[in-house]
């Protein structure tokens, strides 16, 4: 599941920046190396890492839902999530 449709990263790369320490949306967004741009994710992010954190405290891990990777479709211009 995509987290943020502006810099196209997904759940499972949202999980690997709290893994390395990150604790809230911000610090997920400046450990992936990126800015918000529209900031309307941030409080699902927010919730996202939470959830994540007292989940993880609790022995569960829950599944992901594959690797974001993003693409720009021309020099330029908007970079499209796939
Ligand atoms: S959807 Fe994340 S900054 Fe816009």
């Amino acid at each position: 599941m995509y987290i943020c449709l502006c810099n196209c990263f997904r759940e499972t790369e949202l999980r690997a920046a709290v893994d390395e320490g990150a604790r809230s949306a911000a610090e997920v967004f400046e450990s992936l190396g990126f800015q918000p741009q529209c900031g309307g994710c941030l409080d699902f992010a927010d919730t996202v890492v939470q959830e994540y954190l007292a989940a993880r405290s609790a022995g569960r891990r829950g599944g992901g839902y594959g690797n974001g990777r993003a693409r720009q479709s021309s020099p330029g211009s908007i970079w499209l999530c796939r």
